[in-house]
């Protein structure tokens, strides 16, 4: 009997199609899996699933997939998938790493394009009726030539992104858990801080690329917050909860610091009520990776991953965490 896949809610139809090739294919209802219930329901029919960055696969989900060989992720980050309870069940997990690498990248330098030049302040001035005519002192914003780029977490993203920033004459500061070598810190012109102390007060952009870890929960916080400029911007495109968006939303309304970016949040799909009337804060709905090319390539790289492993190749064959 064919294998059996799950995919908890529509994708790209191109990336169903290659599964169906090869396995019967469910595809569940957009939000129809964002519960532990549901998913605990459905996993003993499937032998692999392809689940959303909204779909809590712990470990009681991973322990009643009776069949269950592979969780292959639509997304590079897992913080929703417990990567150490499937090892245990003899689960393979797959995320999809480098695919979105350069969408995140443009879409991180477009939120501090936008921030820092104010752009959504300056489109709500003029659609209410608010513009009459040239004003020396209109809008003034930030911008980014000269300025200094701080990077948090310089894997794949934080890397492109300080390829984009030097085309835009930024100086580039990053901080990561280790140094990167002396070659590609020189190729992209960055200058290593070891402590984030230092970097957060030279920056007038801090930009985040880390995973969510127990060490980086609520790295930005009040404090590293109190050390921004005044004008400086923070842009999230990571995870939400690397950000503590109370004490965020605080800096934003005291006027402490310039704006925000924010793709993320902590507790998705909610925001933060302080945050949606925030000054110069621009929020979006988690879609850095949202370019149509981007999104096809994240589910054929899982699609590949559970085709791989459902016809027996080894883990090596696939992005294993
Ligand atoms: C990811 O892949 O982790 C992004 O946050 C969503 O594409």
């Amino acid at each position: 009997m064919s294998k059996r896949i799950l995919i908890t809610e529509p994708i790209i139809p191109s990336v169903i199609e290659k599964l169906k090739e090869h396995f019967n294919v469910d595809v569940g209802k957009r939000g129809a899996y964002n519960t532990e219930e549901a998913l605990i329901a459905a996993i003993p029919d499937y032998d692999a699933i392809l689940p959303m960055l909204s779909n809590p696969i712990t470990e009681e989900v991973i322990k009643a997939g009776d069949k269950l060989q592979i969780v292959a992720n639509h997304a590079v980050g897992y913080n929703n998938i417990d990567v150490e309870a499937a090892h245990r069940h003899k689960v393979q997990v797959a995320n999809t790493p480098g695919v979105l690498t350069d969408s995140c990248a443009e879409f991180t330098l477009a939120l501090m394009l936008a921030v820092g030049r104010r752009l959504c302040q300056a489109q709500e001035y003029l659609l209410a009726g608010k513009f009459d005519g040239w004003e020396p002192l209109g809008f003034l914003g930030t911008e980014l030539q000269g300025s200094t780029l701080g990077i948090i977490g310089m894997g794949r993203i934080g890397q492109a992104v300080a390829e984009r920033a030097n085309a835009l004459g930024m100086d580039i500061i990053y901080h990561n858990r280790s140094q990167l070598s002396s070659d590609i810190e020189s190729q992209l012109d960055a200058d290593y801080c070891s402590d984030l102390k230092t970097l957060i007060p030279q920056a007038d952009v801090v930009s985040l690329h880390c995973p969510l870890t127990e060490e980086t929960r609520h790295l930005v916080d009040a404090d590293m917050l109190d050390l921004m400029k005044d004008h400086a911007i923070l842009i999230n495109t990571s995870r939400g909860p690397v950000v503590d968006e109370e004490a965020l939303a605080q800096a934003l309304h005291d006027g402490t610091i310039g704006g925000a970016g924010i793709d993320v949040f902590e507790e998705e799909p909610k925001v933060h009520p302080k945050l949606k009337n925030a000054p110069n804060c621009l929020l979006t709905p988690h879609i850095a990776s949202a370019s149509h090319k981007t999104r096809e390539d994240i589910g054929m790289l899982a699609a590949q991953a559970i085709i791989k492993i459902l016809q027996g190749n080894p883990a090596s064959e696939i992005p294993n965490l």
